[in-house]
């Protein structure tokens, strides 16, 4: 049987739910993304409901592989913490939940982890060796970390507590405009010190920074002094489709 050159990626995240069918070969979309708002009560059951629909928008992408994103730890399938979702999600099975929703088998993964999978084959962490660290700052901060090219999953240093904070909670994109700062106060008083304590624990060889704001990165990367490379993801706010359908593709879901 030949491989299937187009999967399907469905990203959750705090705001909304995204999908699109993902030509393999290449990390594009081959169909217009559809996003539909994730819902107030985002309960297992009103999110699967949304990735059904996502879904079946896609026939195009009936025949390959399906990978969903989730924002916490997913081990074999299961969600074990939900910082920014219903926490009726932890110790759900997502993989079960998704699969019966979608009528067919699902691989489910961390939406940095997802993130990571595209950007070191398509972006910012493709064939660089060592150690790379990705963030994603968003509503919460996501972390992926690639061994040369390998992903060490579910780590989780958007978590680190700092000054006796939960390091999203001060740092993240969300934080930011709750506090009502600017890039540049952003920068110099969250992620500057964000930053150095991340590289002082983990001396990676590179960060790549993604999530929607990476769209703006150029407003805060080069106001932060610190002594690792840290660049803008390349895939933008496209990396968690892309990843989740290649990780799907790479670990079909038993
Ligand atoms: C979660 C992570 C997730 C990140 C970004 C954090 O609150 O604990 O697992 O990757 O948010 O969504």
């Amino acid at each position: 049987m030949s491989q299937p050159t187009t999967g399907l990626g469905i990203d959750i995240g705090g705001s909304g739910i995204k999908g699109a069918p993902v030509d393999l070969t290449s990390g594009e979309f081959t169909a217009e993304r559809l996003k539909i708002p994730t819902p107030e009560l985002s309960a297992p059951h009103e999110v699967a409901d949304i990735v059904g629909r996502i879904v079946a928008h896609f026939p195009e992408a009936a025949d390959g592989p399906l990978g969903v994103t989730f924002p916490g730890i997913v081990q074999n399938g299961v969600v074990r913490t939900a910082a920014n979702l219903d926490s009726g999600w932890i110790d759900t099975d997502a993989r079960a939940l998704f699969t019966e929703a979608a009528g067919r088998p699902v691989r489910v993964l961390n939406d940095a982890d997802a993130a990571a999978v595209a950007e070191v084959r398509f972006g910012a962490a493709r064939g660089v060796s060592g150690v790379v660290l990705l963030t994603t700052l968003g509503t919460g901060i996501g972390s992926a970390l690639l061994v040369d090219g390998h992903l060490v999953p579910n780590t989780e240093f958007g978590h680190l507590e700092i000054h006796g904070h939960d390091a999203e909670t001060r740092a993240s994109s969300a934080a930011r405009k709750r506090d009502g700062l600017t890039y540049e106060e952003w920068a110099h008083h969250r992620l500057q010190h964000y930053y150095r304590v991340v590289e002082d624990l983990l001396w990676p060889d590179l960060i790549v920074v993604g999530g929607g704001v990476s769209r703006k990165s150029d407003r805060f990367l080069p106001l932060l002094d610190i002594r690792t490379p840290i660049v803008p993801a390349a895939l933008l706010n496209t990396a968690g489709i892309v990843g989740a359908a290649l990780a799907a593709a790479d670990h079909p879901p038993s």
